[in-house]
């Protein structure tokens, strides 16, 4: 893409986020869920750090945004202190208007003596401020999300009730070998980066991620409540919550499963994959398949090979912990991936409320394990 088709694209990033709190200002300052920020500071946040990068780091000037720092750099305000240190939500989304506007144009007439500067080198910071504001939208979208399955009632009926089947046969054998994993600049974040060469033994992999129908089959089969097929952490967790259905599932009076989205009630589509798990589900059901979560690099593999069918409806969690590449260095700054290397799984492919802009065979998500917000299924290996 080109300078002028980056420059849209941000335009286009910007809006879909303003306008997201635009139409639900009654959540602007709401915590819906202890592990989320409310929409407002999500907004706040994606336009601070666009400010950030472009006046304070490239052009010397933090007039915009050292008053801010405080409450937009995540580490220094915890999560449920964000919504009362907000400003008003009219004020904010002035500013946001006014600021998002003006960056665009700085960014068209940037002044010779910076364009050298290594966040422009190849339009760096137009790829980095796209794909931020689209991960943020994601998120935006669980906080909705997480307002709606509180508050829909149970008087939906499913047309036609969802029937457990057994797990779908089809899959591709990835043969032993060396192969190239891994992300090029401009686009990619510093945790895909350097690309590596990595030696995988032979796997078989599902071509579909696994389904609606197949995980109610676990679910008949007691799956939740078999201690064997948990690990350690994921029994703790089992024991502590009691889960026996992905989180955003309902039972309608009849005992038949329906789901709940952010437009409310919906029917289970059975071969669509099965959303809302956390790691802990995930691998439970990858043992009670009798096969397991792949790793990432085979995850990657398999989709450069073209064998993954249907990726980018769920987010698929890897069998491994999120961790740095060989040679990784980070960049633009520590805090984007650096912290996150202990106690977090990665994620591959994309769900359906992920933008195109981080959709790619190298882009590594990572949640912690017991998060089921997350728009997160699972596909298997053996
Ligand atoms: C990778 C989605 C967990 O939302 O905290 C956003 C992405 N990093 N801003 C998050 C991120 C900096 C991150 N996740
Ligand atoms: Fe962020």
């Amino acid at each position: 893409m080109n300078q002028s088709e980056l420059l849209n694209q941000l335009a286009l990033s910007q809006s879909l986020v303003l306008t997201l709190v635009e139409q639900n200002t009654g959540l602007y300052n709401q915590q819906t869920d202890p592990d989320l920020s409310p929409l407002g500071w999500h907004l706040g946040h994606c336009v601070f750090f666009e400010c950030y990068w472009l006046h304070e780091i490239i052009l010397g000037n933090d007039k915009i945004t050292r008053p801010l720092a405080k409450l937009y750099v995540p580490p220094r305000t915890p999560k449920n202190q964000r919504g009362a240190q907000l400003p008003p939500c009219d004020t904010l989304l002035d500013w946001v208007r006014q600021m998002q506007v003006s960056n665009l144009q700085t960014l068209l007439d940037m002044p010779s003596e910076v364009t050298s500067h290594p966040l422009l080198v190849k339009d760096y910071l137009l790829h980095f401020l796209i794909q931020h504001y689209s991960q943020h939208y994601e998120t935006m979208i669980m906080v909705l999300m997480r307002k709606t399955l509180t508050e829909t009632s149970s008087e939906y009926l499913p047309g036609t009730p969802l029937q457990s089947t057994e797990i779908a046969g089809d899959r591709s054998t990835i043969s032993a070998g060396h192969y190239h994993i891994g992300g090029q600049k401009p686009m990619a974040y510093d945790n895909e980066l350097p690309p590596q060469h990595v030696q995988l033994g032979s796997f078989q992999i599902s071509s579909t991620p696994v389904s609606n129908a197949e995980f109610l089959g676990f679910m008949i089969d007691d799956g939740y409540q078999q201690a064997d097929l948990w690990d350690k952490k994921g029994l703790a967790w089992q024991q502590r919550y009691h889960p026996s259905h992905p989180d955003h599932w309902r039972q309608d009076k009849h005992g038949n499963w329906y789901a709940v989205g952010v437009h409310g009630p919906y029917e289970l589509v059975p071969d669509e994959p099965v959303m809302g798990l956390n790691y802990f589900e995930s691998s439970a059901f990858a043992n009670w398949a009798g096969g397991r979560l792949p790793h990432e690099y085979q995850w990657e593999t398999a989709c450069r090979l073209q064998k993954l069918q249907l990726t980018g409806h769920v987010w698929e969690w890897c069998q491994n912990s999120f961790h740095p590449y060989e040679g990784y260095q980070p960049f633009p700054y520590n805090d984007y991936s650096k912290p996150w290397f202990e106690g977090h799984y990665s994620l591959r492919g994309g769900s359906l409320h992920t933008r195109p802009a981080i959709k790619r065979p190298s882009f590594r998500n990572f949640y912690q394990p017991d998060k089921r917000f997350v728009f997160a299924g699972l596909r298997l290996v053996w």
